[in-house]
């Protein structure tokens, strides 16, 4: 008789299961968890979390409220459509779009088709449902800008697409790179599909596309006939007064552009609301063209059937709370991270002089959530492991963003979720862990 509470016994083989659950990609979040939880005292530059000085618990019955009473006064609902929007099932592609197009036009200055959008249980489901729309079978291959937010990938690696990286350079991406690997894809019978980045102040790197760099992606793009997914989580957060750069969409006059949108940051990530906007017209047959919009959400009704309406309902009543102005909901939060940057770059050139013994530089972003340091060793995850247990301190190693080799002597710091004190402490830690790593490479050579 089979004895079912054997937990040695093992039932499945993993070499059985999709190739994904071995990939590097997919272990390198828990592996980030693990680290953390065991070392709870450490001080984490590592997840890219927001700053939770802002959550209010309030404020979310107040969300809903401010919803309903737009439902009845705006929408012209009754009491019982409203109960109906709260409780039951939903549309697939979502209740808030409208508010969705409106935060676009005001912070944005991008003009679509409330009807254009799918709102997603975070940006990641619309990654997904954009690469399973776009890609038809495996010679469809998606160029990444690389390093490379890991979601992209992972979400790639589940629907068994290859991501060819892109270079990156000061500038954003690496144009000409961007061709070479157009033209080595279609070389060997590829047709690459889509480009994916993160034009303002990247996950990982921080780094932006300065104006040219757009409008020179745009015309590349529809000469080589080619979609560009454009994810923007943290476009908001500019370190300095004055105007942002116009998004690739903004910009966009031809339907380039794919638009990845998360509220994780710029609402609160508990709610898990992120969306897509997708006006690119699909031809079905000859028949009028539709909305690829309304292609993804065939899809979206089978994977996550709606975006569960009462998280929609708490994003929409603080989007209506500030005339669906993101700017205006982030005011302090956007105050904290400038703050934030600020300090972690006048920490680190206080720490690690230019003409000090230790060689360690970073990256100078204008904004976002994160910093790169490239330091005198392996930044991998045994120095992680060894930086927390000994020195308690965590950051994330670069080479997680790198699908294949790259980033081996850099770490991502991020600045989102930590104070000011926490900022001193930790960079002191980041001190000793770099002098006492350096000083065992020394005796090692
Ligand atoms: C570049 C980038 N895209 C997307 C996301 C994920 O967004 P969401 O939490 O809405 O799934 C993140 C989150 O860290 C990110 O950094």
């Amino acid at each position: 008789m089979s004895d079912h509470r054997d937990q040695t016994r093992a039932d499945l083989l993993i070499g059985d299961l999709h190739p994904a659950l071995t990939d590097p990609t997919l272990e390198a979040m828990n592996f980030l968890n693990e680290v953390a939880g065991r070392f709870p005292d450490a001080v984490s530059f590592a997840a890219g979390r927001p700053c939770e000085e802002f959550f209010e618990l309030d404020a979310l019955p107040r969300y809903l409220l401010t919803f309903q009473e737009y439902l009845e006064s705006e929408k012209g609902a009754d009491a019982d459509q409203v109960r109906r929007m709260f409780f039951q099932y939903g549309r697939t592609k979502g209740i808030i779009h409208e508010l969705v197009a409106e935060h676009l036009a005001v912070d944005e200055g991008i003009a679509v088709d409330p009807e254009s959008i799918v709102v997603t249980v975070g940006c990641q489901e619309a990654m997904f449902l954009t690469l399973r729309a776009l890609c038809a079978d495996a010679h469809d291959v998606v160029l990444a800008v690389s390093p490379s937010y890991i979601g992209l990938t992972g979400a790639a690696r589940l629907l068994d697409r290859e991501v060819w990286p892109v270079r990156e350079t000061t500038r954003g991406v690496d144009l000409a790179h961007l061709v070479e690997q157009i033209e080595a894809a279609r070389a060997v019978g590829k047709r690459p599909r889509a480009f994916y980045l993160v034009p303002d102040f990247a996950n990982p790197s921080g780094l932006s596309m300065d104006l040219d760099s757009r409008k020179a992606l745009l015309s590349l793009a529809a000469e080589y006939d080619l979609l560009l997914l454009e994810d923007n989580p943290y476009g908001l957060f500019q370190a300095e007064d004055g105007t942002r750069l116009p998004t690739l969409k903004a910009l966009d006059t031809d339907r380039r552009v794919v638009y990845l949108g998360s509220l994780a940051k710029t609402c609160f990530p508990g709610a898990r609301i992120g969306f897509v906007v997708a006006d690119q017209r699909v031809d079905v047959h000859g028949t009028a063209p539709v909305l690829l919009a309304d292609q993804m959400s065939k899809i979206k009704s089978m994977l996550t059937v709606n975006t569960p309406s009462v998280a929609q309902a708490m994003a929409g009543g603080k989007l209506l709370e500030h005339g669906c102005s993101l700017v205006k909901a982030n005011s302090g939060e956007m105050e904290v991270y400038r703050r934030n940057l600020r300090l972690l770059l006048h920490g680190l050139e206080q720490r690690f002089p230019a003409k000090g013994p230790l060689q360690v530089t970073w990256n100078r972003p204008t904004g976002g959530f994160f910093v790169v340091v490239t330091v005198p060793f392996a930044a991998d995850e045994e120095a992680l492991e060894y930086s927390a247990q000994y020195h308690g301190v965590l950051w994330t190693p670069m080479r997680h963003f790198y699908d294949g080799s790259g980033g081996d002597n850099q770490l991502r710091l991020s600045l989102s979720a930590v104070s000011p004190q926490q900022i001193d402490i930790g960079l002191d830690r980041l001190l000793s862990l770099v002098a006492d790593l350096d000083t065992k490479e020394n005796e090692t050579r």
